[in-house]
């Protein structure tokens, strides 16, 4: 199934994670709609706001490759509940219209939602 082969991805990616300062790891794995899987982990840096966060990581390898359309995209993190992507993450979800974000954690809890639910009202092309 895609669903868990995303979040498979994504947990292999947050061992990647060079998470120096937080030493809080996270995966994410992005599925093209030409069936492609781009994963991603959070990369910190001494100067913390230019660290990247893993879903844009993952977003931004895609996008890099040529990559444009996509169906969704998973996140990963040691959390309680399911890891949630954070503000920056969803605005760049949404540029791409990444329509559905599944977020899980390491015990195996998942909850999949539409990027609509996570951030609407998004500010878009259409408002510029
Ligand atoms: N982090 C992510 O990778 N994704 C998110 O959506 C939330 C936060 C990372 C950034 C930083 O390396 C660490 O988690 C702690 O904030």
């Amino acid at each position: 199934m895609e669903e868990q082969k995303l979040i498979d991805t994504a947990r292999a990616y947050r061992e990647r994670a060079y998470d120096k300062y937080s030493h809080f790891k996270v995966g994410a794995a992005v599925l093209t709609k030409s069936g492609r899987i781009y994963g991603g982990c959070n990369i910190e840096n001494s100067s913390y706001p230019v660290t990247n966060c893993a879903e844009r990581t993952a977003i931004f390898k895609a996008v890099s490759e040529g990559e444009r359309e996509f169906e969704a995209i998973a996140i990963i993190a040691d959390t309680d509940r399911p890891c949630s992507p954070c503000g920056a993450c969803r605005q760049v979800m949404a540029e791409f219209h990444i329509p559905t974000v599944i977020m899980a954690n390491l015990k195996g809890d998942v909850k999949t939602v539409s990027l609509g639910e996570l951030l609407p009202y998004a500010f878009s092309e259409d408002d510029l």
